[in-house]
């Protein structure tokens, strides 16, 4: 056998395919021209192994072949993809004379664009693939109407691996015990179905929820799960439309290419253009509508209409809202206007783009916490002739990891007191003198008002992610703050500077809950001096 595999020759042969699905046959043959194993490639597994050079096909050859081996490795001798002398040592055959031929060893790569397919009664089509050789991963699809479904399972080494026939019937059992996908309506040009079905499960009814399938023939090629609108069919053309704008987003099928996205895209536009153009046979109309709704956080949701204009521009309005009791809500209407090929905003992209807007109209709580960070003493001293009172290392330390990346406040004498600004930070400086009086320096800009300073720090955080805007001082601006913060970060020192001449405003301690960093107090020494300190994270009871 061993001999005889070194002899062995791969052969693609061409033939037609079957129940629509593309396939050649891949042979293996010894030199005496028998045939050992032959089992039939998906058209892109052939293209692949054609792309290869004569060593790396052959390579990808017997991989292949191993893969088939292994999920037919179970059956019984003489049945599936092997005869009785290719079965059972196929696996070390192949390996063998991977080795010997000088083709180095398999690797997960030798396996990844393989598939080997598997056919059952007519309209159904089983793939096989193995991301590494030995894990063999099934995925069923079916044909019923001209919706598709999929079904897949993964099997290990140790795993007995049931015969296609057997995983289709154990589909039809779970699918007989769960409700169906029904499909409800098809809509195609030329060659291209738009399969829209809907899932008659209960819970998939109170979502409202709908299956978009897109075929091209027979082949599956795109299909997602979707929340269906009062004009189902409308809005199955929107969500296709859609999808095409938002370059697919796509479910559980694997690839789109080039080609197909042309076809596709030419039919929706032949569809909707088609429908536009004959008024007598209007299901779909200029102005058409599709809305679906959702919540961009606690406090507001969304309801978000696409309209196609006749001009083939999509208008994309949101519409923000919050509730303020239980009888009075408030929203906020706000309009994008794209091209159809262009991509328009998700309702979050534009929540976050527009946010300042937004949140102003609708009166939202922050959605950015506040938080105030700052080193007291027993007194609640804060500095001394614009200078801290103490300087800790490891509370230095911790202001930095903590405000780093973020937008942080301060007061104009503050931030003279600074020999830098604080790098990695957008310095906001609160100041009532004319901007212009500032020298500008880069990560640092100067605001007239807490407002302003509320705004860049939105728009900071907007732009580069993050939650929190830390309020660093001083005495002034912790106190125009206080009423916004939602966390407090004090390191309270254990000393009293009497000479301190600026003081962290008074808060009331049972509107916070406290948690204490240290068990111990933590020890430093200051001018020989042994000084402890502890440090509080304090979180505004809700
Ligand atoms: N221990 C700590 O953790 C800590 C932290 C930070 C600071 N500090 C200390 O605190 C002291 C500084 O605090 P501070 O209270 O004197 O000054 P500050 O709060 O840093 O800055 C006050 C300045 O902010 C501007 N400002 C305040 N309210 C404003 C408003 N409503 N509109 C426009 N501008 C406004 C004014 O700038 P213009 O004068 O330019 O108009 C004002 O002079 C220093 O000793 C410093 O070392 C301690």
């Amino acid at each position: 056998m061993s001999k005889q595999i070194q002899d062995m020759v791969f052969e693609i042969k061409f033939e037609d395919s079957v129940t629509g699905v593309d396939y050649r046959m891949l042979t293996l043959v010894n030199d005496e021209g028998h045939l050992i194993v032959e089992h039939p490639v998906a058209i892109n597994t052939v293209n692949y192994l054609l792309s290869l050079d004569t060593d790396e096909r052959n390579k990808a050859c017997a991989a292949y072949l191993a893969i088939a081996f292994n999920y037919t490795r179970d059956y019984p001798e003489g049945t599936g993809a092997a005869t009785a002398e290719y079965a059972r040592s196929a696996w070390v055959c192949l390996e063998q004379y991977v080795v010997e031929s000088g083709l180095g060893e398999f690797t997960d790569e030798d396996f990844a664009n393989l598939t080997v397919i598997d056919f059952y009664e007519g309209r159904a089509v089983a793939s096989i693939t193995s991301p590494n050789g030995s894990e063999v991963v099934i995925t069923l699809r079916r044909q019923n109407g001209q919706l598709w479904t999929e079904h897949v399972r993964h099997f290990t080494d140790e795993d007995t691996i049931p015969t296609i026939q057997e995983l289709f019937q154990e589909w039809e059992d779970a699918a007989n015990s769960r409700l169906q996908i029904e499909p409800a309506a098809v809509m195609s040009f030329g060659d291209v179905n738009f399969v829209y079905a809907v899932d008659t499960s209960e819970a998939a009814r109170v979502r409202r929820e709908a299956l978009l399938q897109i075929t091209i023939g027979d082949r599956l090629i795109v299909e997602q799960r979707i929340f269906e609108g009062s004009k189902p069919i409308l809005y199955f053309i929107l969500e296709v439309f859609n999808m095409l704008a938002l370059r697919f987003r796509i479910g559980s099928v694997a690839s789109v290419n080039e080609e197909d996205r042309v076809t596709i895209l030419n039919a929706v536009v032949g569809l909707i253009g088609g429908h536009l153009g004959m008024s007598e046979h209007v299901q779909i109309e200029a102005g058409m509508v599709y809305a679906h709704e959702g919540s961009i956080d606690d406090h507001v949701t969304y309801a978000i209409t696409h309209e196609l204009t006749a001009d083939n521009l999509i208008k994309a309005t949101y519409r923000f809202m919050r509730m303020v009791d239980d009888t009075m809500r408030r929203s906020i209407e706000m309009v994008d206007q794209v091209e159809y090929l262009e991509y328009p905003m998700t309702p979050l992209e534009f929540y976050n783009a527009f946010q300042v807007d937004i949140s102003r109209e609708l009166g939202v709580a922050r959605r950015f916490d506040i938080a105030m960070i700052a080193a007291i003493d027993n007194a609640s001293g804060l500095g001394k002739d614009n200078e801290l009172l103490f300087r800790i290392k490891e509370d230095m330390m911790y202001f930095k990891q903590s405000t780093l990346h973020s937008p942080v406040i301060m007061g104009r004498k503050t931030y003279d007191s600074l020999p830098n600004p604080l790098v990695d930070r957008l310095n906001i400086v609160i100041t009532s003198q004319p901007i212009k009086d500032h020298t500008t320096k880069s990560g640092v800009v100067f605001v007239n008002s807490k407002e302003e300073a509320l705004s860049k720090a939105v728009n900071y955080l907007t732009e580069n992610g993050g939650d929190k805007i830390w309020i660093i001082g001083g005495a002034q601006i912790y106190a125009m703050f206080l009423p916004d913060a939602a966390e407090l970060h004090l390191t309270v020192i254990h000393a009293e500077r009497e000479d301190a001449d600026t003081f962290f405003p008074e808060f009331n301690h049972n509107a916070w809950d406290a948690e204490v960093l240290f068990d111990e107090p933590q020890l430093t020494s200051r001018e020989g001096e042994d000084i402890s300190y502890n440090r509080f994270i304090m979180r505004r009871k809700a």
